[in-house]
Parts: C-alpha cells; structure tokens; sequence
C-alpha cells in the first residue's frame, strides 16, 4: 500500500514498485486520482487497485487496510507518503492550520503504521518506509507545522524501527530534498525554488524516479539489514555547508 498514491511522489512509487513485481494498492483521499494511477499500472503490465483514504481517519484507514489483505492475501509493504505543505511564517500560522498539518503528515503516518504493523507482525516480515522531508532535519523558514510534522515522522521511525525490528519488520524515512510535484509547485515560491538550487551540491531539484528508486531499494531484499535509517534524497543539501566556487 502506498498512501499518497494518487500523485506526485506516491505515484510513481506505486509505479516503481509494482515494477518490482509487487502488486500495488494506490490509496488516497483522491479516489479517482488513485484509481487512475491502478489503471496506468495495469496498463503498464502490472497488478494494481485504487481506493479512497483520509490517513486521518482511523475507520479508513483500517478499511484501506483490509482492503488489501483481501485483495492481494497480504500486507507485506506501506510507503506513508500522503501529505501536505505549507509554507508560512512561524508568528502568523494559526493553531488551526497547525492542526491541519500535524493531522495529515504525522498522526496520518502513526495511523497507517500502527494498522500495518498489526497485520506484518504476526507474519514475521514487513516493510514500512515513511516520507519524511529535509525540512525534519533543518530549520526551514516558512516550515514550522510541516518541518515540525516530518521532524515528528523522523522520530516515530526509529521507534517504530526499535519496536518492530525484534518482529522482523523494517521501519525506514525517506527525506526528500525539493522535487517537483504538484505540491511544490503550489508551495515553492520563486525565492524557495533559487534558495535551494543554489544550496544543493548537485545544484538541481530531484526527479520522481529518483525518490521511487530510493523507496524501492528500502522495500526490497538488499536492505533486509536497513532499519530506523533516515535516507536523504535531496541533492546532498543536508550534509553540505556553505556552497561556494573554489
Ligand atoms: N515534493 C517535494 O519536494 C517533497 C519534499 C519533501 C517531502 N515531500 C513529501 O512527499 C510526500 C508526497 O508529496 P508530493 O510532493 O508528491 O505531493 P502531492 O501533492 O503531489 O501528493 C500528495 C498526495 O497526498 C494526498 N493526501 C493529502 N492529504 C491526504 C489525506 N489526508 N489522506 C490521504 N491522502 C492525502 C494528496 O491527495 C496527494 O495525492 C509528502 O509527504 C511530502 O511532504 C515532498
């Protein structure tokens, strides 16, 4: 199951995946953009299903849940990808819209994980990978619910990895740096979109095949040892310092 699967990054993590060869259920709280997304797999030789999901909501997610078990037998992979941004100043953002953020990017993500965890742990396998952000690492201005949300998912996951490890389910972040999705493309500004091509060494924003193929590896056989790793793919703007021409 992939949350989040309707566009931009879920989207063509559900495409990669079912690539790999697993069977790919898309769901988000865009119904008809997840159903869509099934049928291009489908169209592309995979196997895939679409279906509405509010991560907030608990009956929906153990709805989507148990839609998947029954669909495809089992529940052995979640990518939480579903999210939103926001970009506003710390003194101006409202405690609604604080709410709202934390909502979706963080408890959606415990929601999720703890459903799906309790369908992989007695089975002895699983894989959880949660889209975290560069904004959980770094202090971003404009991202003080949204880097506060992801900062919270990069936590979870190493607790959640420490817990569910010993049941031979791995718990892995993805951290992407700026990609463009429509997303972005609502929350960059021109500024935001210069600041951080400037700020990545590899001085450009990230494709959607480079994050699926981050989420893929963390989902397959080759990182069986991988767990509570937080995985930047962002262009090496994490790590670097102060860029500059030599
Ligand atoms: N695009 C980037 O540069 C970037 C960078 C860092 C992290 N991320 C993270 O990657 C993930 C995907 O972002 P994207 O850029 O592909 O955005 P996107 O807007 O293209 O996709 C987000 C998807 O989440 C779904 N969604 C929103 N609220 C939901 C809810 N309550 N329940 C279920 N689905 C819901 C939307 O319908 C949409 O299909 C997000 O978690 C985002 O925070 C993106």
């Amino acid at each position: 199951m992939v949350t989040g699967g309707a566009s931009g990054i879920g989207a063509a993590i559900c495409r990669r995946l079912a690539r790999d060869g697993l069977a790919v259920l898309a769901a988000d709280r865009d119904e008809v953009g997840a159903a869509t997304v099934a049928r291009t797999i489908e169209g592309e030789g995979g196997t895939a299903a679409g279906t509405r999901l509010d991560v907030t909501r608990p009956d929906e997610v153990e709805a989507a849940m148990a839609l998947a078990v029954e669909r495809f037998g089992s529940l052995d992979v979640l990518v939480a990808c579903a999210g939103r941004g926001q970009q506003k100043p710390m003194l101006d953002i409202t405690l609604e819209e604080w709410n709202a953020i934390l909502a979706v990017n963080l408890t959606g993500v415990f929601l999720c994980g703890q459903a799906a965890a309790a369908r992989m742990v007695p089975k002895g396998r699983g894989r959880i990978v949660n889209i975290a952000s560069m904004a959980g690492l770094r202090g971003i201005p404009g991202r003080c619910a949204y880097g506060a949300s992801k900062g919270g998912v990069i936590t979870l996951t190493k607790v959640m990895a420490a817990e569910l490890g010993p049941h031979g389910v791995t718990v892995n972040a993805i951290a992407p740096g700026p990609v463009d999705t429509p997303m972005t493309r609502e929350v960059h500004t021109d500024a935001t979109r210069a600041a951080y091509t400037a700020a990545a060494p590899l001085g450009r924003y990230g494709s959607l095949d480079e994050l699926a193929g981050a989420a893929s590896f963390l989902c397959s056989d080759d990182a069986a040892y991988v767990t509570g790793h937080v995985l930047a793919v962002d262009g090496g703007i994490t790590e670097s310092g102060p860029l500059f021409q030599l």
